[in-house]
């Protein structure tokens, strides 16, 4: 019996490594290791694919949720909901910005959010949801964002169904 292994990074590699090695020789035989012509023009490609203007690439996805709360400029004890089912980094973020993580469970058949968890977890504290898209499972952004009863910020890596 062969095992199928959660993250295959290897065989990711394998599939790639002509091009992943040419680009990292290429960076560092240029030395351009902040804001180089290899990120720059990753943004650019990653703003074309997604078909938005903004695109700041970072160094890692703790990094991008730390940034993106950040940026709404919340305050100590506001509250922000996250999945139980999710990386630790979804709720370390949030802690390490002294705010609070209301953990909603999720749905035994998707582990995606359930959106009725998520209304009822919402307070006047409430300030921001991370929905949380993983393994091909996508949280229904659309019915997440019909469903917002307050002035509330979203936060996401990725997008779509919940
Ligand atoms: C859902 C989720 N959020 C955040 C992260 C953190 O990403 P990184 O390990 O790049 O910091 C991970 C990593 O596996 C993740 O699965």
């Amino acid at each position: 019996m062969k095992n199928i292994q959660m993250v295959d990074l290897q065989s990711q590699y394998s599939q790639l490594k002509t091009e992943i090695d040419r680009r990292i020789l290429s960076t560092i035989e240029s030395a351009a290791f902040i804001h180089g012509p290899e990120v720059t023009s990753f943004e650019a490609g990653l703003s074309k694919y997604l078909g938005d203007a903004h695109v700041i690439s970072v160094a890692n996805g703790t990094d991008a949720l730390q940034i993106a709360l950040m940026a709404l400029d919340l305050q100590p004890g506001d509250e922000v909901i996250v999945p139980s089912f999710t990386f630790v980094a979804s709720v370390e973020v949030i802690a390490l910005l002294g705010l609070k993580p209301i953990v909603v469970d999720v749905d035994d058949r998707t582990y995606m959010m359930k959106l009725e968890n998520i209304v009822d977890s919402l307070s006047p504290r409430t300030r921001a949801i991370i929905p949380v898209h993983l393994f091909g499972q996508c949280v229904n952004m659309k019915a997440l964002m019909a469903s917002r009863k307050h002035e509330i910020s979203l936060s996401s890596k990725t997008t779509r169904n919940l």
